[in-house]
């Protein structure tokens, strides 16, 4: 055939937001990333899967700074951050929930979100407790911002209440808020599910499917529930031993032997 770049293109084709480059990452003789290539584009859900220790954590971590790759580069919207803090790749636009809960237990579900707001404020305690009508105006913005992700994540009924007292499943909820308080270019979760019961599970796919939709930024989904995975995600990445070992549309994934091996297992 002639070229099929063209037709790509003319079907809407997005170039890619994150560009991730020949990465390693070794801790002592374990290397946890052993050359990792890959790329991102705007408008996907990309999964990345594999078998315990294969390395899924290590690379979002690369991602929003926590590690710092022996070798490689991370280009996103344009921008190399490889050498950048986790606090300067927040403001560059990635957000993140964890694999663990990373909320403050004893505060409201509310003042959890606001959290997520620093890195957009511009008063500080000091300026908020003179109030200074700018202070009150940036206050009353961010609490907007903070109401509209609470009717977004349908947490109207727990608003006020402190996330200490409620379930798992909500807690990761509370966890996503935050994330989203931060107003990110790209998401990253760490087995949003891991934890959860079926309901709230399909609840988590659910937001996960609106926020890509609704917000049109790519998240980047590391999950073990196969079936959550294949359901939702628009491609789907293999980590294995560090490495990428396969990629591709979720039917293709499941059906290929090497990965089937490595991870899925028959059946
Ligand atoms: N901070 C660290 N110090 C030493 N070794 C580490 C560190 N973080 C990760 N590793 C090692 O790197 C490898 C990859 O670990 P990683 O946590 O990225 O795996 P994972 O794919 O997220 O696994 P899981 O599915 O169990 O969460 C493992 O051998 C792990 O022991
Ligand atoms: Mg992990």
């Amino acid at each position: 055939m002639a070229s099929s770049a063209p037709i790509e293109i003319a079907a809407g084709f997005k170039p890619a937001l994150l560009k991730v480059e020949d990465i390693h990452l070794g801790f002592g003789k374990v290397m946890a990333l052993n050359g990792v290539n890959l790329e991102v584009r705007p408008d996907e859900i990309l999964a990345l899967i594999g078998p315990n220790g294969a390395g899924k954590t290590s690379f979002l971590n690369s991602l929003n700074g926590f590690y710092r790759p022996q070798k490689g580069t991370i280009v996103f919207d344009g921008r190399d951050l490889t050498r950048l803090s986790p606090h300067r790749r927040v403001e560059a636009g990635i957000g993140r929930t964890f694999q663990g809960i990373q909320v403050f237990l004893g505060m409201t579900v509310l003042d959890n979100i606001l959290t997520g707001r620093h890195i957009h404020m511009r008063s500080n305690s000091i300026t908020g407790a003179l109030r200074w009508p700018w202070a009150i105006r940036e206050e009353i913005e961010h609490r907007a911002v903070a109401e509209e992700i609470i009717d977004f994540l349908e947490m109207e009924a727990i608003r006020e209440s402190v996330v200490g007292s409620l379930g798992y499943g909500l807690r990761k909820r509370v966890d996503l808020g935050r994330a989203l308080a931060m107003e990110p270019k790209m998401l990253i979760m760490d087995e949003p599910m891991a934890g959860m019961n079926v309901e709230e599970k399909e609840d988590m796919a659910r937001f996960i499917l609106d926020i890509q939709e609704y917000r049109k930024i790519p998240i980047i989904l590391v999950e073990h529930d196969m079936e959550v995975v294949m359901d939702i995600s628009s491609r789907v990445a293999v980590l294995e031993w560090g490495r990428i070992i396969a990629e591709g549309a979720p039917s293709e994934i499941r059906t290929n032997p090497r990965v089937i091996k490595a991870y899925l297992g028959e059946g």
